[in-house]
């Protein structure tokens, strides 16, 4: 024991990745919970720049183990993609393993995914990656397991199946079938490559809480992109709140010591869905731009608004959170005000509680506060103290409505960007 828990508060891209880099420092294993390669999860080493999909990111870290979490979906080929990247890049990924309970992604959760977003009524704006026809595969029950990896006969078997039953669908919309005997020659290859990595993680995990060393969960999206308390159906497919590191990398709740909540001094989101903080104008484009807000999978460009602190406290209330990690104040030096939306007003009526319905929540007209910015350069800040007055006051006022403690601030994307309070 124990374990502690890192999710997104908002729509992704917290930077997450950056802080579970700087929280190895003194953690002895890693574990991916939920999500797949839909996530892009950046690391800054130095001058070198990598960003991770399925690979938790404390692969930098020799001595901390890695583990892909039996509730990820995994494609296997983009896995095995992965690891050649990073090992060729000098990085050692002997200390991973994947568990045997993972629900595989392959080419037909893909082409399912695209067919959907192209088709149905409501265009999501996934990533692409067959995110959601793997989630439901697993929840049908007809998804394939990671263990399937060591067993290639059988693997092809499920593939074949599975992959027509797919096939007939693509039939009778229209387009195209995959070429199953092509598609599982890859498949075949990346399963050759992965089998080594397999385990039943979750007796390693046991065994590790057992021998008192410290496991540290990654989340990937955020708190508003849950399946469940997220802006449905502008949502992920699984539970990005901290109570889904649990099923998602078999850990028991008594095991739970900290909640980390990641959250970005203002706010983005990719893809389609209510944003009601959301910014059109010259301000939007100047986070965008200073913030570099275009998306580590898809490269798309990232909304951009001011912070919510009725969606991130929603969040934050559902996850548990007791430690803030505040990212990228450093986007905001240069802004002569900033604002906090407090509460919405919708249709007359104030609020400061998430609507269910997504219709709803597009009327919210948001309620700011306005305060001073402080037009001061934060990124090479080392201290709390080192924060110009107005940043304080700023920080002080977003934990206050969120109901969190602030345990860290980043005012870069490097390592070294970062200091504790
Ligand atoms: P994640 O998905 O939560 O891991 O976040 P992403 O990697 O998708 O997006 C966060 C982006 O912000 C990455 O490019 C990071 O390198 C960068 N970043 C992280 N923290 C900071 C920060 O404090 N300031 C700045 N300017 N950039 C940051
Ligand atoms: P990280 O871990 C930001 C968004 C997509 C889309 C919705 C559903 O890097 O923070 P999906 O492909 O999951 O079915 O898409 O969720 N989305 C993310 N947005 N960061 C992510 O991951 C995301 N993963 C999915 O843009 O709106
Ligand atoms: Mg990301």
């Amino acid at each position: 024991m124990p374990a502690d828990i890192l999710v997104g508060t908002q729509w992704g891209d917290e930077g997450k990745g950056k802080l579970i880099d700087v929280l190895t420092r003194d953690v002895d294993m890693v574990v991916r919970f939920q999500g797949g390669n839909n996530a892009g999860h950046t690391v800054e080493i130095g001058d070198q720049k990598y960003v991770l999909h399925l690979i938790p990111s404390g692969i930098f870290r020799p001595n901390v183990k890695n583990i892909v979490g039996n509730g990820v979906v995994a494609d296997p080929i983009g896995l095995m993609e992965e690891l050649k990247a990073l090992a060729a890049r000098g990085i050692d990924v002997s200390n991973l393993e994947i568990s045997d309970r993972v629900q595989l992604i392959f080419a037909y959760h893909k082409k399912a995914d695209a067919l959907r977003e192209s088709k149905a009524g409501v265009k999501i704006g996934t990533t692409g990656r067959g995110i959601g026809p793997a989630y439901s595969d697993k929840a049908n029950r007809c998804g394939i397991r990671g263990i399937e990896l060591r067993n290639p006969a059988s693997l092809e078997r499920l593939f074949r199946e599975q992959g027509e039953k797919y096939n007939r669908l693509f039939e009778q919309a229209g387009v195209e079938r995959l070429d199953l005997d092509a598609e599982w020659q890859k498949v075949a290859e990346a399963a050759a490559y992965l089998a080594p990595y397999v385990a039943n993680t979750a007796y390693t995990i046991a065994a590790a809480l057992k021998a008192g060393q410290k496991v540290l969960c990654e989340g990937a999206q955020g708190g508003l992109l849950d399946i469940d308390h997220g802006t449905y159906p502008f949502v992920t497919s699984s539970s990005t709140v901290a109570g889904g590191a649990c099923p998602g990398a078999g850990i028991p709740p008594q095991a739970v010591r900290n909640v980390w909540g990641v959250i970005k001094a203002y706010t983005t989101r990719v893809g389609e869905g209510p944003f009601p903080t959301e910014l059109f104008d010259e301000t939007g484009e100047a986070l965008r731009q200073e913030g570099r807000e275009f998306g580590a999978t898809t490269g798309r460009p990232r909304r951009c608004g001011w912070f919510d602190a009725v969606a991130s406290g929603y969040s934050i209330m559902l996850s548990g959170v007791n430690l803030l990690a505040v990212t990228k104040l450093d986007v905001m030096d240069k802004l002569p005000e900033v604002k906090l939306c407090v509460a919405y007003d919708i249709n007359g009526v104030r609020t400061t509680e998430l609507p269910a319905s997504a219709e709803v929540l597009e009327a919210a007209k948001p309620i700011y506060e306005t305060m001073p910015g402080w037009l001061t350069s934060t990124s090479g800040a080392k201290s709390w103290d080192d924060l110009p007055a107005a940043a304080q006051a700023y920080l002080n006022r977003l934990a206050e409505l969120v109901g969190a403690r602030i345990g860290i601030v980043s005012v870069g994307p490097r390592r070294d960007q970062t200091f504790e309070l």
